[in-house]
């Protein structure tokens, strides 16, 4: 092996990177590579200005693409180097990122990127996960707890989520602006963008996750009824601020815990309307009995086996999210 990724390399990894979750599917990120240092890029036209109203969510989702990379890099045998922000004029250059041959490729390095490919948002109630406290323990061991803080919260926690949930709608009933936008993006795709009907809850679904985000009802028959009310464990990811390198970072560790969650054989959904509204966010703060600030809950639980897969949300296509240099794109 060679000191650098060939081109094709880099694109089986960029690729399997745009299947990172993003707010509604917005994948607002983009990529380029000059043969030597791959870079990643905000793509500040892409952020949903109602819903994410200072571009917390963009940095997030760009950090799990970010995550997402390393992890399929790793399993091609590329240990990634990331100089964070590296020009302060230009706040969406995110990451400049080199290449060094990992020492080898585990069996973990392996499973972990397969879980890229199968770990996707389920909206629908599901069974508490067995095995909690053994996963939970290893879980807390595959990321730096300086990029972010997990918290677990208890089942007594879930009135006050579903509190904090219904007030969240009832403050934006009237938010025109938030409104359009959830019904641009979900609901249906356009331009390979946006929720599908089929991954949104009908209404009487939706009635059995108390916490979740109100989408427009999908007009699904019911699914899952063996599981009469979400009994997912609800996590939550903090930092200490709102700064974008804390963001990104926060983004690269939620990563983790999606992928490590799916190779476990959870089901996952990340949520993060209580998070745009200060009132309800300081009412998740209050539940993690700390003062650093909550950047995304988790819900993370067991699907039944029995069910059929939901087909996988679309993305764009590579030649959208990547740029090569003539001379990057040789190096096949
Ligand atoms: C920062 C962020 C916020 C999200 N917020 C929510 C949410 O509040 N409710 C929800 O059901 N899904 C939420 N999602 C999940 C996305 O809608 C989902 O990732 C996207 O539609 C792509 O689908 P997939 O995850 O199945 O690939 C969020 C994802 C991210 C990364």
């Amino acid at each position: 092996m060679g000191h650098l990724p060939t081109g094709e390399i880099i694109e089986k990894a960029v690729l399997l990177a745009g299947r990172a979750p993003s707010l509604h599917n917005s994948q607002p990120w983009h990529w380029t590579f000059d043969g030597a240092t791959l870079r990643l890029f905000a793509v500040p036209e892409r952020m949903l200005a109602a819903t994410d109203t200072s571009g917390r969510q963009m940095l997030i989702s760009c950090g799990i693409a970010l995550g997402h990379l390393r992890a399929a890099l790793a399993a091609a045998g590329w240990r990634i180097r990331v100089a964070r922000f590296p020009d302060p004029n230009r706040r969406e250059h995110l990451a400049d990122i080199t290449f060094e041959p990992a020492r080898m490729v585990t069996d973990g390095d392996r499973e972990r990127a397969d879980a890229i490919l199968r770990r996707h948002t389920d909206r629908l109630p599901f069974l508490a996960p067995t095995g909690w406290p053994d996963f939970e323990y290893v879980l807390r061991s595959t990321f730096d707890p300086s990029d972010a803080s997990l918290y677990i919260l208890g089942d007594d926690s879930r009135p006050t989520l579903a509190r904090a949930s219904e007030m969240t709608a009832s403050l934006r009933r009237y938010d025109a602006d938030y409104h359009a936008e959830l019904r641009w993006w979900t609901g249906h795709t356009i331009a390979d963008t946006g929720v599908p009907e089929q991954a949104l809850p009908s209404q009487e679904e939706r009635q059995r996750v108390t916490v979740g985000r109100r989408f427009p009802d999908a007009t699904a028959a019911s699914r899952r009824s063996e599981v009469a009310a979400d009994q997912s464990m609800i996590l939550v990811l903090s930092t200490d601020g709102d700064t974008p390198d804390e963001l990104v970072r926060c983004g690269e560790v939620l990563s983790t815990v999606l992928l490590e969650c799916t190779l476990a054989g959870y089901a996952t959904c990340p949520l993060t309307h209580l998070i745009e509204v200060p009132h309800s966010r300081a009412m998740v703060g209050e539940l993690t009995a700390s003062s650093s600030r909550p950047q995304v809950l988790v819900r993370v639980g067991i699907a039944p086996e029995s069910e059929e897969n939901a087909p996988a949300t679309p993305r764009r296509p590579l030649g959208e999210i990547l740029e090569m240099t003539e001379s990057a794109a040789g190096t096949q």
